[in-house]
């Protein structure tokens, strides 16, 4: 019980560390009054450019895939220890939507969800290949990480067999979902904001 705490309060600190936040601050901007107002790599592209925007790509994916990595080396047998990356999955993400260092507040989390699944499920991989081919394509961030990521948890619903890892999936959509609603109803309303050059 007190490694579920352990492994909540480790994910969910490593997750809120701001990283585009900080960058931008780095450069004197602050995120959450440009561009989207997002704190993503996405947002950091808008306003900062590319170098910084990889740099918190990178960053951001990094928390979940250590976060996970780490809770991969816990002396457990294995039942236990797909509990805790499950739960370690969770509260990273969570950490970098709700931000402990951003009063609670903080990014979209794709880019952390994507790191955290890597040594989770391959389809990983298939997620990150759709989400740079529909951003290439349409030149919406939002709409690539929410059609990428759904498709990724329909594949894994379908083709893989652990229920843990099936409700992980949908939780993580639902996160993202969430954490979207604004992009959504901007999509709609064609008003969405475009990532501008080539990407
Ligand atoms: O990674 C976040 C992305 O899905 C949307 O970002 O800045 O376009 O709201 P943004």
């Amino acid at each position: 019980m007190i490694w579920i705490f352990l492994v909540s309060a480790f994910s969910f600190l490593i997750g809120s560390v701001p990283s585009g936040y900080l960058i931008g601050k780095s450069k004197g901007m602050d995120l959450k009054s440009e561009g989207s107002g997002n704190i993503g790599a996405s947002n950091v592209y808008r306003v900062l450019g590319k170098k910084e925007a990889l740099l918190t790509l990178l960053f951001d994916m990094a928390k979940g895939f250590v976060a996970v990595l780490i809770v991969k080396q816990l002396p457990f047998t294995q039942n236990v220890k797909e509990i805790l990356i499950s739960i370690s999955i969770i509260f990273v993400v969570l950490g970098h939507d709700f931000s402990i260092f951003l009063g609670f507040k903080g990014g979209k989390g794709v880019a952390t969800t994507y790191g955290s699944i890597l040594l989770y499920s391959n389809y990983a991989f298939v997620g990150l290949f759709l989400w740079i081919l529909i951003l290439k394509v349409t030149k919406y961030a939002s709409l690539a990480s929410l059609l990428s990521f759904t498709v990724t948890t329909l594949l894994v619903i379908i083709f893989e067999s652990s229920l843990k890892m099936k409700i992980v999936f949908l939780i993580l959509l639902g996160l993202m979902v969430i954490r979207h609603f604004s992009n959504i109803t901007r999509l709609f309303t064609n008003s969405e904001h475009k990532i501008k050059g080539s990407v």
